[in-house]
């Protein structure tokens, strides 16, 4: 999705393994500050995903539902040279402890030494979300804990399915 006239793109990059309520917290967030949104999965050979790419977009739109203003899609590769790429002006992260900051403070300027046209732009979720993380949804779920407080509905049914699977 390029940029039309006035309106403001940003590129929101993760794992999403899977997506959480924290994600959408933050993907709300930034719909209110950019007119349009690019949630982009990044596929990492090195990183031991639960979902697939294509496993993890699917889940991510139906957590989302129709909106015009987003666009779902997954990329290999740079964060920098896709958002280059699709030409959008920010990157999107989300912050929820200092814990996070020193590796996304690192990352972030790499990106912008890569393509100094978009700046990334930290967002913080709702306290609720804080201490929330995709490893700690699937730890739970790998266990029957509940995790409906924690993630969409699609994707409580999507971790329960896989690890019924994973135990046959
Ligand atoms: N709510 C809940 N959890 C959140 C969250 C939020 N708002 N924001 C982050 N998290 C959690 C995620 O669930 C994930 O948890 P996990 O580690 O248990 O899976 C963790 O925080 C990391 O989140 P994510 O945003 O997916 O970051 P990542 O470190 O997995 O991936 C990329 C970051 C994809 C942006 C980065 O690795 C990248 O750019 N990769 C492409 C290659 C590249 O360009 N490398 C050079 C970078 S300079």
């Amino acid at each position: 999705m390029a940029n039309k006239g006035n309106t403001k793109t940003a590129l929101y990059p993760g794992s999403f393994d899977p997506i959480t309520k924290g994600h959408i917290d933050i993907i709300k967030r930034a719909l209110d500050i950019f007119d349009n949104l690019i949630i982009a999965v990044a596929a990492n050979p090195a990183k031991d995903t639960l979902f697939s790419s294509s496993e993890r977009v699917k889940l991510i739109r139906g957590a989302l539902g129709d909106d015009e203003r987003i666009t779902v899609t997954h990329f290999t590769g740079l964060t920098s040279t896709f958002a280059q790429k699709s030409g959008v002006n920010a990157i999107i992260r989300g912050l929820r402890m200092v814990s996070d900051f020193e590796y996304e403070f690192q990352m972030a300027l790499m990106n912008r030494k890569l393509v100094p046209e978009a700046d990334t732009v930290f967002l913080m979720p709702s306290e609720q979300y804080t201490y929330l993380s995709s490893s700690l949804v699937k730890d739970i779920s790998r266990y029957q804990g509940k995790i409906e407080c924690f993630v969409p509905p699609n994707v409580a049914e999507a971790l329960r399915k896989k690890f019924k699977s994973k135990k046959r």
